[in-house]
């Protein structure tokens, strides 16, 4: 039986960013993202991209982003074309326009992840189909959706509670904080100075705040950052591509860690990680037990959360 409730519109073409979406559109897609999840544990069907297909083209690894996408694919009633990176050689092998004009004549929906930015850019800006991102060296916006939905699961409305991440100002950070602040929820990065978010994205993400009374900090103090948090959440200190910088990145980062001493501070916050997740390095085994359920919640949350969004770029 197919389910009433309709997929949520939202302005934009692509979703390249989680700014792309408005503070309410972003809401929406996460209520329908609650709702999706519902619908998979009742098994009721829920085909509302039935005879479309979508392509996934990974220059990275991946676990959770290619089984989530493909799994939600597949649970949408479309049908998902794997491409590897030695067949499209995005940009190299023909311009990147002209990937992006041939396969929008195929499919109806393209999902990269790749290193720059501005590849995903270009990439959306000349397909006539929807393009979404799936990790760049700047964004992860799917992952944010996950994170957000998982959140309000264990707290309901984000307004006016904190989180805060411990670690590199990197894609994750960057999404994190545009997430946060539409959602009016506080954000504080505890990071070096030296590996601070971007300046253009943390002045954007104030703006919002702005509008949604969340604040954003940056403190390179993991106690300021921690207080008050309802989230703490860490990520890897060597993201995928900055491979040879790892000796050097364990060094920077080495007081940037979630352990038993961050959580005292904390109080009673839980934790996430977008996974996968370094032991021993950016948090201690037995703070990643300790709160398991939540992360790995967050990574199921990944199918659904995609799902949703998914569904508000391509029912129309
Ligand atoms: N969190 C995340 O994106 O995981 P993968 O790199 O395994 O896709
Ligand atoms: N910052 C990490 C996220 C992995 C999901 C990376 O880019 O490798």
């Amino acid at each position: 039986m197919m389910d009433t409730m309709t997929a949520p519109k939202v302005a934009t073409q692509d979703f390249l960013t989680v700014a792309d979406l408005s503070a309410e559109e972003l809401v929406r897609v996460l209520d329908f993202a609650d709702h999706l999840k519902g619908l998979r544990k009742d098994g009721r069907e829920h085909h509302l991209l039935k005879g479309k297909s979508i392509a996934m083209y990974f220059e990275k690894p991946s676990n959770r982003t290619r089984v989530s996408f493909e799994v939600g694919i597949f649970d949408l009633g479309a049908h998902p074309v794997m491409l590897r990176k030695d067949e499209v050689n995005l940009g190299v092998r023909e311009t990147i326009s002209d990937t992006a004009r041939t396969l929008s004549r195929y499919v109806d929906a393209i999902m990269i992840r790749t290193f720059a930015q501005r590849d995903v850019n270009e990439l959306a800006h000349h397909a006539s189909v929807p393009v979404i991102n799936g990790l760049t060296d700047e964004h992860h916006p799917c992952q944010i959706l996950a994170d957000l939905q998982t959140a309000r699961e264990r707290f309901g409305d984000l307004k006016g509670r904190k989180l805060c991440f411990i670690g590199d100002g990197n894609n994750i950070a960057h999404s994190l904080m545009e997430g946060c602040a539409l959602m009016g929820m506080h954000f504080s990065i505890a990071c070096p100075q030296s590996h601070n978010p971007l300046p253009d994205i943390v002045e954007n993400a104030r703006k919002i705040g702005e509008r949604t009374g969340a604040e954003i900090q940056v403190t390179d103090d993991i106690i300021t950052g921690v207080k008050g948090a309802a989230v703490v959440y860490t990520d890897v200190w060597t993201s995928m591509g900055q491979e040879q910088e790892s000796i050097e990145r364990q060094r920077v980062f080495e007081g940037f860690q979630v352990n038993a001493d961050v959580m005292q501070a904390a109080a009673d916050a839980i934790v996430l990680h977008c996974l996968p997740a370094h032991r021993g390095e950016e948090i201690t085994a037995d703070v990643f037990e300790a709160h398991a359920q939540s992360i790995f919640d967050q990574a199921e949350n990944r199918m659904h959360a995609q799902k949703a969004i998914m569904a508000a770029l391509l029912v129309r």
